[in-house]
This record gives structure tokens, sequence and C-alpha cells, in this order.
């Protein structure tokens, strides 16, 4: 774990870059092609661990994949066709690998083990287990299948209909995967709207998938035929420039490829209530998925509100729109944010410590933040991102606005997400 001096007192960032695939959909991409009958090819794939714990996984489970750069191939093998593996499945720092592996295993008939990092064992499984065992899983795992590791000893499932108490695409696409296995349909309804990628995803490999309201429904025993995907840019990697450009003066900064799915875009709202100047232009949609480029530039900030339906659109983004709120006019009040709890560490208390280290005010609640918005630059301070790339990421990009020296210790984090980060911030600072 090294300690990194971060650049700090920035003049302005300019120029374009291209942001990284997609996290989210790359991982889905690598579990579909793996299930599915005939090569599935995948460009713009996100090389960040997670993703790589993904490929892994399924390299013990006997599929080939190959990589070159962001370009990946997978051999599909079919549901029947996975291998019992005789590793231990090691999903490093991902939740979506271990908790959407666990629903796809549950209903192939072999053992298999997974394990993670510190970080993953610290994560509630139940929320995966608990359903997939009324499907008629069997899982075991610490404290009666709570926490990794996990064994699981695949077999036949029946369909279910789960009112999920979360708003998790994780918990959603766990279910579908195993109801793709399960007799029956299975059904599965959330509190508010998740993510869809899978849901998109799974229509993209020829399945059918009914949608209505806050419910999601699959039959199972449905087959999938292998594909194309060309992965759009991670809006949550876009989102640390989106708010670098708004409060860094002196900026504009475009970001080409991003993805827009609607479930997503809670940042891009944000951004606008709070008086953000930005663009949107290009709007496309490949694989099911729109796209657009955004252009955003130095802006006068208000404090709002933030709760109900729009966290899960941006439940990922919290760490960096609290650092954004620290550059606003007035109060910003996040609220409905217990989830972020549960996430890589618990947000709420990373972000309150960490941004308070560098001056902001901001106290946390329970279920969210308040962060009484200042307009004047932060300080210097020793900072961590205790093992959270998103923390990591957001602390550098606080460093931006920092009239003092910022280290940052354990930046290695951030490649779990976006390796080229500390590159891409470069590029935007030479560019002024
Ligand atoms: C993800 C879903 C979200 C998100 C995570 C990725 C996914 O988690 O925070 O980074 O790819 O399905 P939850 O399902 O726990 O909300």
């Amino acid at each position: 774990m090294n300690t990194q001096k971060l650049q700090t007192n920035i003049a302005g960032l300019n120029g374009s870059i291209d942001i990284p695939g997609d996290k989210s959909i790359s991982h889905r991409s690598i579990m579909l092609g793996a299930i599915a009958q005939g090569k599935t090819i995948v460009d713009n794939f996100l090389l960040g661990d997670d993703c790589l714990s993904t490929i892994s996984c399924f390299e013990k489970l006997g599929v080939k994949i190959s990589q070159d750069n962001n370009h990946v191939e997978i051999e599909g093998v079919g549901f029947d066709g996975l291998r019992e593996p005789v590793e231990v499945l090691d999903t490093g720092n991902s939740g979506t690998t271990t908790r959407l592996m666990v629903g796809l295993l549950s209903g192939i008939p072999i053992h298999s083990c997974m394990i993670g990092d510190e970080s993953i064992a610290k994560r509630p499984m139940k929320r995966v287990t608990e359903p997939l065992r009324q499907m008629g899983a069997k899982i075991d795992g610490r404290e009666d299948g709570n926490f990794t590791p996990l064994a699981i000893r695949g077999g036949s499932l029946e369909g279910v209909h789960y009112q999920s108490p979360v708003a998790s695409a994780q918990v959603k696409s766990s279910i579908l995967l195993a109801g793709l296995n399960a007799t029956g349909t299975t059904t599965v309804t959330e509190p508010h709207k998740s993510r869809d990628h899978t849901e998109r995803m799974l229509r993209a490999f020829g399945v059918e998938v009914e949608e209505n309201g806050l419910t999601v429904t699959i039959k199972g025993g449905q087959k999938l035929t292998g594909t194309t995907i060309q992965v759009p840019g991670d809006i949550s990697s876009a989102a640390f420039f989106l708010v670098a450009g708004a409060i860094v003066p002196n900026s504009r900064i475009t970001l080409k490829n991003v993805g827009m799915n609607p479930t997503r875009t809670g940042i891009i709202d944000v951004l606008v209530k709070m008086g953000a100047r930005l663009e949107i232009e290009n709007e496309r949609v490949e694989n099911n998925e729109p796209i657009a480029d955004l252009t955003i530039q130095t802006s006068n900030l208000k404090g709002i509100e933030i709760g109900g339906d729009i966290i899960p659109r941006l439940i990922d983004e919290i760490p960096v729109i609290a650092l954004l709120a620290t550059q606003a006019d007035g109060k910003t009040i996040i609220k409905d944010a217990g989830e972020l709890k549960v996430k890589e560490t618990n947000r709420i208390d990373t972000v309150v410590r960490e941004l308070s280290e560098l001056g902001a005010v901001i106290e946390p609640t329970d279920d969210g933040m308040i962060i009484s918005g200042q307009k004047k630059q932060l300080t210097g301070g020793d900072v961590h991102s205790h093992g959270d790339h998103r923390i990591g990421m957001m602390l550098a990009v606080a460093a931006c606005i920092s009239n003092g020296e910022v280290n940052l210790t354990d930046s290695e984090s951030i490649s779990v997400s976006y390796p080229s980060f500390f590159e891409h911030l470069n590029v935007l600072i030479e560019g002024n």
C-alpha cells in the first residue's frame, strides 16, 4: 500500500477523454457469453481488476476467454458445459461477480467455492442466498450463508416470485440468472427500479424478459445465443470528471461515449438541478444501451435535496456528489441511501471522514449525509481510500481544488474500476 502525493490547486481542466467501458456491462458480457451457445465478441471491455476477476472465475469453470487489450472473445459453453472447478473461485473486490455468480451457479449440478478479499468478506450475501434458497439452492457460508467464503452445491431450482426489500441490481440479476435454469417462471419485484443491464443484455442474447413497472419476469429453460457487444463508457467513471469539470475553475471537459441508460443517469439529473453547465450531444443507441458525449464547464452550483427513487440511479456516485456539494451555495441533503453502508466500504463513514480531513463541512446521518457548501477551496491533508476505488478517485478530484498538500494512501485500489484514471486526469491538466 503506497502513499501518493496528489496534484493540487489545479488552474483548469481542459480537453477530451474517452471513458473506459462500463463495469456492470463488462461483467455481464463475460457471464452471459459463457453460458451462451457459440462465440461472443466484446469490444471496449473494462480491464479493471473487478472484471478481470470475473474472467478468471469463468476460466476456472472451463470457459475459453481470449483477450487482446479491451477486445475479448468468449467461447460460450452453454449452462451444461460449465466444468466443476478444482480451485476456489476468487472474486477479489467484486460484489457483482460474487452475487451474480452465486445465482448463476446455484442451478448448475456442480460444486463450487467462492471467496473474495477482506471487503467482500464483510458484505452481506443473505440478500441473494435467502431468495436463492427459496428456489431450492444449496448454499452455505459464514453466519448461515451471509458471508464469504460460500460453498454452492448446484442443483435443480424452482421459479420464485421474490419481493426484494432492497433496490439492488445485484440481487435482481442473481435471481434472474438462477431463474434461467429453474422450472416455471421467476419474478423479481423491487421497491425502486435498479439498473437494468442484465435485462437488456439477456434480450441481446435472444432471451425473452418481461418488464412491468418494478417487476421483471423470466421463463426458465431459455437458451442464450452468442452475440457481439460494444460496451459503452461507464457513467460511474465519467462522474469523477463531470464533477471535476464543474468545480475546478477555468475548466471545459468533453467525455465521449458515455452510457446513458436511464437507470444510471441520476448524476446527470443532480448536476442539472444544482445548476451545472452541461451539454449532452451525439445521442445514439448501441446494443440496446443509450450513449452520448457530455461536455461540462466550471459552474455556479446550489445545494439540493437528494432522496427517494433517484438513489439507486446514482448510488455509486454519492461519494463524488458529496464533493460536488462542498462547492455549492447552501446545504445538500442526501437521504434514503442506507445502502452506502454495505458498499466496498461504509461510504457514509469513509466519505465524511475523508472530506472532513480536507476541511469540508459534512455530517453523517443514518441514511446519508448533510453537506454545507462553503464555495471555497478545500485544505491539504492526509487521506485514505480505505481500499475503495470510488473513495480514492473522489479524493484525487478533491485534491484538484485543495490549496495544501494532499497525500493519498492506497491509491492502487482505483484500478478496480478505472486503471487509466490518473493518466486521464493528467491529460486534462495538461490540456489547460
Ligand atoms: C451493480 C449494482 C449496484 C452497484 C454496483 C454494481 C451491478 O450494487 O452499486 O457497483 O453491476 O449490478 P447493488 O445491486 O448492491 O445496488
